[in-house]
């Protein structure tokens, strides 16, 4: 298994958050205990991809890397990283994150097992990569120094734990599923469902007696299994 070591914490520390505007460069350890696959031969991101096959379908062998098969999650085409480059690797470790902790709620999404679902849904991982994206805006990480107090409040909870920036996508992926059920939208609403999550997201942050990211009230729609 390949663990991602990425420089939040140090960054953190150095009060700056300026590791994503670098595209959050990621070092990665290995370690092979429970592992008997070889995977010498694989990248970090491949590993990774694989790793998210497993989470996603632990039935189904994934027949190569670039693969149809691929499309059954929710990406555009074949291969997984044309849609993932624009938000850096950071939006595949998001999914993976949340595949792994989350199980139960990753798979409610990605099979679309909740409530009355529209004809036209969301692509499941498309929508994965588009929250990243808007968390970073959302949360001013891109600022070597966030210039904003929502900015400021997340640095908190990232000093604290580092993965706190994993754990706030995982809430705002299931919220943003909920507010789609909520606002009975359609692919077309997609927008509209990602601005009201945020502003909801927004509202919890700033809301007082918030110590950890568990505390708001958003996380209560998580289930891990
Ligand atoms: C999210 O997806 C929508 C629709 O595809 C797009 O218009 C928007 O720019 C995306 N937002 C981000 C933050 O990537
Ligand atoms: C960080 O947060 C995650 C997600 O809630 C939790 O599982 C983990 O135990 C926390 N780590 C520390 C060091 O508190």
């Amino acid at each position: 298994m390949w663990q991602w070591l990425c420089s939040i914490a140090a960054e953190v520390v150095a009060g700056s958050a300026a590791w994503l505007g670098k595209g959050l460069s990621c070092v990665c350890v290995q370690s092979r205990e429970g592992d008997a696959r070889p995977s010498f031969d694989l990248t970090p991101v491949q590993e990774a991809l694989r790793a998210l096959w497993d989470a996603a379908f632990p039935r189904e062998e994934l027949c190569g890397l670039v693969s149809e098969q691929w499309k059954a999650m929710g990406w555009q085409g074949k291969d997984p990283s044309t849609d993932f480059r624009g938000g850096g690797f950071i939006s595949l470790e998001n999914l993976l994150y949340f595949g792994r902790n989350f199980p139960r709620s990753f798979q409610d999404l990605l099979l679309k097992q909740d409530g009355d679902r529209a004809m036209w849904e969301y692509p499941f991982a498309v929508a994965g990569v588009n929250i990243t994206f808007m968390l970073i805006q959302m949360l001013d990480l891109e600022a070597v120094k966030p210039q904003t107090m929502l900015g400021a409040t997340f640095l908190k909870f990232l000093a604290e734990n580092e993965s706190a920036f994993d754990l706030l996508y995982c809430i705002t992926f299931k919220l943003m599923d909920h507010q789609w059920l909520t606002m009975r939208a359609s692919y077309m609403d997609f927008n509209a469902v990602m601005k009201a999550t945020r502003r909801q997201l927004e509202t919890e942050l700033l809301q007082e007696g918030i110590k950890r990211l568990e505390d708001l009230p958003s996380y209560n729609l998580l289930k891990r299994y």
